[in-house]
């Protein structure tokens, strides 16, 4: 539970709330590769904790982002000419490169001025199958971190995003409850019985206890956190991490998320699958994975789920129930929604855009939830008050999340070597 002056700034990332500047510290997703202009092709404009960018690439295929406004008066760059070095707003012709350098300014008759300004645009970085950036403080810039993703090719790698309409806190604390997902997903985790694909073979065994044991370490990127199933007469752990300000690690150690506010009643959620044995980013394999969990392109724009439809009426809303089908929920399907990420979509999504966290009960599963605000809370009081924040370590690239059988007396933190607790001590001088 918290109070709404609490919940306000945990969700809150415009540029001046305490948590938007504390996720400005990170290295973020801004939008896939995929969905990047071709070289020399025309701007994107896109959205990122309340701020407008565009994005693009220049003739050499050298991605940037650009500040929508333009430095000279503040027209959108949305609007400038694509030409091969640079975009040129159409109002007084000044001409920016994809690194901010000023190439052109056609009313100012001293050829030098240019060289003494720079353009508005922000470091980037290409990597995983998305494009990066990083919009802070120049001198507080941290290492471009090496996500494991990012070591196998493309044809090794899933990537897909999906836009949620709410807040991005509620789209991470489903990333971050074991519970729900024996009663919200029940349906779609019975069909993976017997299913050829990886993701529905690795869950199949949670279809048997829906009330885990949960239990989390608070650590220095953010926090492990685990559910423990008995499994015959051992016990089955499921390792997920959490990893300031807005990634998990899954505990099948294969797929990673990312969800980035593009404002406060809007995120991003990315999601990237990773095997270095097999092809999973090729056909058919890749399109199987993301229809089996309802992101392939066709499910997510009739639930309104891409950047072209969400704001469009297939996106969920109470005026269509939020995507749910009484009639196949009568028929015996648990939910009556399309699939996972619709089921988890439409939770989200019916809390509110930005979720009431006064009115909330949280009970024994919800550990994790409890850790997430505090984590977060640290973060954006962090920023605030000059203190270090978790999750800035060039070793966050390292987590991953994990699954393994425990013999009785084996304690789950043995399964996670980058295991370091944060001492109680330490985090309550945090708060
Ligand atoms: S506003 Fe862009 S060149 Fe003047
Ligand atoms: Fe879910």
């Amino acid at each position: 539970m918290l109070n709404k002056q609490d919940n306000d700034m945990m969700c809150r990332t415009g540029r001046e709330a305490p948590m938007g500047q504390a996720m400005r510290r990170f290295w973020l997703p801004v939008i896939q590769s995929s969905d990047l202009p071709a070289p020399g092709g025309d701007q994107k404009p896109v959205e990122l904790l309340g701020e407008k960018f565009v994005v693009w690439r220049d003739q050499q295929g050298r991605p940037g982002l650009f500040a929508d406004a333009c430095l000279h008066r503040g027209a959108s760059m949305s609007l400038a000419r694509a030409e091969p070095d640079g975009l040129r707003c159409i109002y007084h012709g000044w001409k920016f490169a994809v690194d901010g350098v000023v190439l052109e300014t056609p009313n100012v008759s001293d050829a030098r001025f240019k060289e003494r300004i720079k353009g508005r645009t922000y470091p980037v970085r290409e990597s995983g199958g998305l494009l990066w950036a990083y919009l802070g403080p120049k001198e507080s810039q941290p290492e471009f971190p090496a996500w494991p993703f990012m070591a196998v090719d493309d044809a090794h790698r899933i990537n897909a995003v999906a836009v949620a309409n709410c807040n991005y806190v509620q789209v991470i604390e489903g990333l971050v409850d074991s519970s729900h997902l024996t009663v919200l997903h029940a349906s779609g985790l019975a069909k993976t019985n017997g299913a050829d694909i990886d993701f529905a073979k690795k869950t199949t065994h949670m279809q048997f206890d829906a009330s885990p044991v949960i239990e989390s370490d608070e650590t220095d990127f953010g926090f492990h956190y685990v559910a423990l199933r008995p499994s015959g007469a051992k016990r089955m752990a499921r390792i997920a991490s959490f990893i300031a300000p807005c990634f998990v690690a899954n505990p099948n150690g294969d797929l990673w998320f990312a969800v980035v506010p593009v404002n406060d009643e809007r995120c991003n959620f990315y999601h990237v699958w990773w095997n270095p044995q097999k092809p999973i980013g090729t056909e058919p394999l890749r399109t199987q994975q993301l229809a089996f969990v309802g992101l392939d392109e066709s499910s997510l724009a009739r639930h309104g789920m891409t950047a072209e439809t969400c704001d469009t009426p297939a996106a969920m809303s109470q005026a269509n129930r939020y995507g749910q089908d009484r009639s196949q929920l009568r028929a015996g399907h648990f939910t009556g929604i399309h699939s996972f990420t619709q089921e988890d979509a439409a939770c989200s999504i019916s809390s509110g855009a930005i979720r009431d966290r006064s009115q909330e009960l949280l009970c024994t599963a919800d550990g994790a939830i409890t850790r997430l605000y505090r984590t977060l809370l640290a973060c954006a009081r962090g920023v605030r008050d000059g203190k270090p924040l978790p999750g800035l370590s060039p070793e966050v690239g390292r987590v991953v999340g994990t699954s393994a059988e425990l013999s009785t007396d084996q304690d789950w933190r043995t399964l996670v070597p980058h295991h370091r607790v944060v001492s109680s001590a330490a985090v309550a001088k945090s708060h």
